[in-house]
């Protein structure tokens, strides 16, 4: 299986959403994502997925180069990144039930804060349900530290938040980058989005 991190697009949607009603109780919209990916200046989202190669069964066949394999592609999971003024803010991120505990939130969230650096963020900030020790887990060992609590934040149950915040300091990107250089050896990934800006057609497309 290869992966690869990549800005998400218009495609993407709907199996992102998909994802999104498995990972949390307030899902968003395809229309929020679509908003994120079409519209939005300041965002910068994000996909992992994941390519098999398999022998192709039935009719696939005939369809099949002659070596006989085809490659399936799957989005495994996502990200959503803002950047206003020098704050990179991780609105959402989720991996498939199916793919968790292999490592695989970790490439999304170093991802982010790595388009972070890019971006010249000073900080990045993130908001977690105080019960989701499994995501603060994950926070914490990219050096999120807890700034504050945000109460009743989540209006489905008025659970409470965390508000997290990674300081992008020499010392701390240093540590970031060698973190981010072993979990790219021991998941190696294409990336595409930290290395590249996002497409932003839509942009370019507008005539006002
Ligand atoms: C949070 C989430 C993205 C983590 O993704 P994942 O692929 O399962 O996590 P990884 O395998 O990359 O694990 C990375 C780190 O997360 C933490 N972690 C992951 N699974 C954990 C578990 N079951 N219990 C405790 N900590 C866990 C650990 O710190 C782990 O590092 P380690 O392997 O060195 O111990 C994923 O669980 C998810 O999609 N949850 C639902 C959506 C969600 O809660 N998003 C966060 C909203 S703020």
């Amino acid at each position: 299986m290869s992966l690869t991190l990549r800005y998400m697009t218009l495609h993407d949607v709907a199996q992102v959403a998909a994802i999104d009603r498995l990972a949390f109780d307030l899902p968003w919209s395809e229309r929020s994502y679509a908003y994120e990916v079409m519209e939005s200046t300041y965002s910068y989202m994000v996909v992992l997925e994941a390519a098999n190669e398999a022998a192709p069964v039935g009719w696939r066949r005939w369809l099949a180069p002659l070596n006989g394999r085809v490659q399936t592609h799957r989005i495994v999971g996502y990200g959503g990144l803002w950047n206003i003024m020098s704050e990179a803010h991780i609105s959402t991120i989720a991996v498939h039930p199916d793919y968790r505990g292999r490592g695989w939130g970790e490439i999304l969230l170093a991802g982010m804060v790595r388009r972070s650096l890019a971006l010249n963020a000073g900080y990045v900030a993130l908001e977690v349900r105080v019960s989701n020790t499994r995501a603060q887990n994950l926070y914490r060992k990219y050096e999120f530290e807890t700034i504050s609590v945000k109460a009743k934040y989540y209006r489905n149950n008025n659970e409470d938040a965390y508000d997290m915040r990674l300081t992008l300091t020499p010392g701390a990107k240093l540590r970031f980058q060698e973190r981010f250089a072993a979990l790219r050896s021991a998941h190696p990934f294409t990336d595409t989005y930290t290395t590249h800006e996002p497409p932003r057609q839509h942009v370019s497309e507008r005539k006002d």
